[in-house]
């Protein structure tokens, strides 16, 4: 890379260095900050590597000046986790013109031309939301409730980034084949204060709403503080007037605990800790290798109610972490 500074200090070039470009999308929940430690953690002069870190604030176009930036500043390679899937054409175009590969992380890109990018590593999360009804489907049945009495609101997370889009997938796929009453599907943008603002709203909206499916655990504990608010339990006794939430990550801590204590009943692990895995793809790629085009990472579920004990879906067997006391 040819990154200069003109104050007399050794540039990450002559030092060796190899100069990434990562433009992270925000700082939304407390996945997206495991996340970004994960990846400055991997990413260390130490280990031969000068991060360049640029937070989009949840705005695409704040992530394109960035990747333009990068390919001014002749970066040697663009790590890009996008805020949501489209519109990334033109940009990914003027890096590949520039020689700069991309490696994506997290969600994806929808392009054409697969070429644009040169892999890519994260979750499936049409799986995670697969597997979250899967959950929802055997635990309903256990305690003896009829598909058409369970009344589901979705909020979502950022609307047309990979982990909504394959979360909602999810649950709406389960809910039209099992015939779950799946009432309203309103975005919480993955954050605690629109979740909570949501679930307050779609407690006035509906009167019978038993199942809420929160697209991440920041969103969940905004929920849980909307239900209380209302004067309502959150936990998994639906029989008995408590509302069930379940969510996605895994990673913080409040979440965990809401999960021990039922107030979360099921987390279908989200997992953040990515930096290892981008940079062994780089590796690859400064290796002159040609790394898989898409790399999944396997996850689990979380709870503390031992009903179920796994889900399957498709012949694979996927276990239920028991994360009580
Ligand atoms: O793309 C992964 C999702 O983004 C995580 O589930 C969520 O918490 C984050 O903001």
């Amino acid at each position: 890379s040819s990154i200069q500074k003109d104050n007399g200090e050794e540039t990450a070039e002559e030092k060796n260095l190899i100069t990434i470009g990562f433009s992270q999308l925000g700082a939304e929940s407390d996945w997206r900050s495991a996340n970004t430690v994960s990846m400055q953690s991997a990413f260390v002069p130490e280990e031969g590597y000068n991060l360049i870190y640029k937070n989009g604030q949840q705005k695409q176009v704040n992530q394109i000046t960035a990747i333009r930036t990068f390919i001014q500043q002749e970066v040697d390679y663009i790590v890009l986790a996008p805020v949501t899937e489209s519109g990334w054409d033109s940009v990914l175009g003027e890096a590949r013109d520039a020689g700069i590969p991309v490696i994506l992380v997290d969600r994806r890109v929808d392009v054409p031309d697969k070429n644009l990018y040169s892999c890519w590593v994260g979750s499936d999360f049409e799986l995670e939301g697969r597997k979250m009804a899967a959950w929802i489907q055997k635990y309903t049945e256990t305690i003896g409730m009829k598909a058409d009495e369970l009344h589901i609101v979705n909020i979502q997370g950022t609307i047309g980034s990979t982990a909504q889009i394959g979360r909602t997938r999810g649950l709406a796929n389960a809910a039209r084949e099992n015939g779950w009453d799946l009432m309203a599907e309103v975005t919480g943008d993955f954050t605690e204060t629109k979740g909570r603002e949501v679930m307050s709203g779609l407690l006035k909206r509906f009167d019978n709403i038993n199942v809420v499916y929160c697209e991440n655990d920041n969103e969940a504990i905004g929920a849980i503080d909307a239900i209380e608010a209302a004067g309502k339990k959150a936990g998994p006794n639906i029989k008995n007037g408590e509302i069930m939430v379940v969510s996605f990550d895994g990673v913080n801590k409040e979440a965990l605990d809401y999960a021990k204590e039922g107030k979360i009943s099921c987390i279908a692990e989200c997992n953040p800790l990515h930096g290892p895995r981008v940079k062994a793809l780089v590796e690859m790629l400064v290796e002159g290798m040609k790394p898989d085009k898409f790399n999944y990472v396997d996850e689990k579920l979380f709870s503390s109610i031992d009903d179920v004990t796994e889900v399957e879906i498709d012949g694979v067997v996927y276990p239920v972490q028991d994360i009580g006391e």
